[in-house]
């Protein structure tokens, strides 16, 4: 059975309890119930209830309630461990802070002050089976890996089993580079493999609204200059013009990461209008009946934080046959670690 006795069956159903903090608009919960919903072990399908969710930002919340039914709880720093329930999944895509913890690199008490930390205090208390953290690239790198180090170590002083990899949404089928650290993690040593998914990225005629308001549209005067700057010569029919910090204009048949705290002209279709909200959400693998309500600059904050839907997919996928594939593994090694205590 998947997740062993953590997942509680009734009936034909597995229950998989999760909780998703720094929630953002819900991009794990997406992609967690796209899968639960899709999958079949055994004629049995997997039912997977949210029994805690939480994000600081008004806007994240409204969003999320919206689409989920659910209004998010706020500051997680704020909210007692004991209130939080029992899950089987801890799902955290939590901000980049300024890593600040390494400081003296001694392990889990110079991580307090962290948003970090409060992933690893809930994982202290609940123990779930099984977790997958998200963060930025950068912070592979941060403080010649040391930063990445001290937070593997903590998660392993918990109990958990660890992996990291990069993964870029590009090879998971959509016209993004958005490259992103996730991190998984499991209370038994299971043989977790990275899919390295060979999808054909969706072309971004998929992704473009065929007309559009002229809100989008930027002045004459920086459309003339994105022309000016850019010195390529683009076959496509369509591209996303992007501009470095540097001012380099580049053009290409997907879009540059989105970014929640980019410049309004960071991004243009074709050189001369901003994504909608619909374009921004597709190139995040949202499903269409998602809505975005709000402002536009809160939804270009909001999108730009929210994480790749098919890279969580591929993972929680991965956990699924990695958990049912080595669950006679770990049975074994279970067994075989009774039998030596008991004739110790
Ligand atoms: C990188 S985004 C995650 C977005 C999410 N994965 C999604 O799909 O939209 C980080 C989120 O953490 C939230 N956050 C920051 N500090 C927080 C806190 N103290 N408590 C709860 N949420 C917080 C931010 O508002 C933001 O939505």
């Amino acid at each position: 059975m998947l997740f062993k006795s953590q997942l509680k069956q009734t009936n034909s159903n597995l229950q998989l309890k999760y909780i998703d903090l720094f929630c953002g608009i819900g991009g794990f919960r997406i992609a967690l119930e796209s899968v639960c919903s899709q999958y079949r072990l055994k004629d049995k399908k997997i039912e997977s209830i949210c029994v805690f969710s939480s994000d600081i930002d008004p806007d994240a919340k409204k969003n999320y309630e919206a689409n989920f039914k659910e209004k998010p709880q706020g500051d997680i720093t704020k909210i007692p461990i004991e209130s939080i329930p029992k899950h089987d999944l801890l799902l955290a895509g939590f901000p980049c802070q300024p890593f600040s913890i390494c400081g003296k690199l001694e392990g889990f008490e110079d991580t307090r002050g962290t948003l970090f930390f409060e992933i690893a205090r809930i994982l202290d208390y609940h123990k779930p089976y099984a977790f997958i953290l998200e963060n930025v690239k950068q912070l592979v790198g941060h403080n010649k890996g040391k930063t990445l180090k001290t937070i593997l170590k903590i998660l392993s002083d918990l109990g958990y089993y660890t992996d990291y990899k990069v993964l870029n949404a590009l090879n998971f089928g959509l016209p993004q580079k958005r490259e992103r650290v996730f991190i998984v993690g499991f209370r038994d040593p299971l043989a977790f493999i990275w899919k390295q998914p060979n999808i054909l990225m969706k072309p971004l005629s998929e992704i473009i609204e065929k007309s559009v308001s002229e809100f989008y549209y930027a002045s004459e005067q920086i459309q003339r200059n994105r022309l000016a700057k850019y010195q390529g010569n683009h076959q496509h029919k369509i591209t996303i013009w992007h501009e470095n910090k540097a001012g380099h204009i580049s053009a290409y048949p997907y879009s540059c990461a989105m970014r929640a705290g980019a410049s309004y002209n960071y991004l243009l279709v074709n050189g001369k209008r901003r994504l909608t909200e619909r374009e921004m959400l597709r190139l995040q693998g949202f499903p269409d009946w998602f809505q975005l309500i709000g402002s536009y600059s809160s939804a270009r904050k909001l999108v730009g934080n929210s994480v790749a839907v098919p890279c969580v997919v591929s993972i929680i996928n991965s956990i699924f046959d990695a958990v049912d594939k080595n669950k006679f593994k770990v049975d074994q090694r279970k067994e075989q670690f009774i039998q030596t205590t008991l004739f110790d």
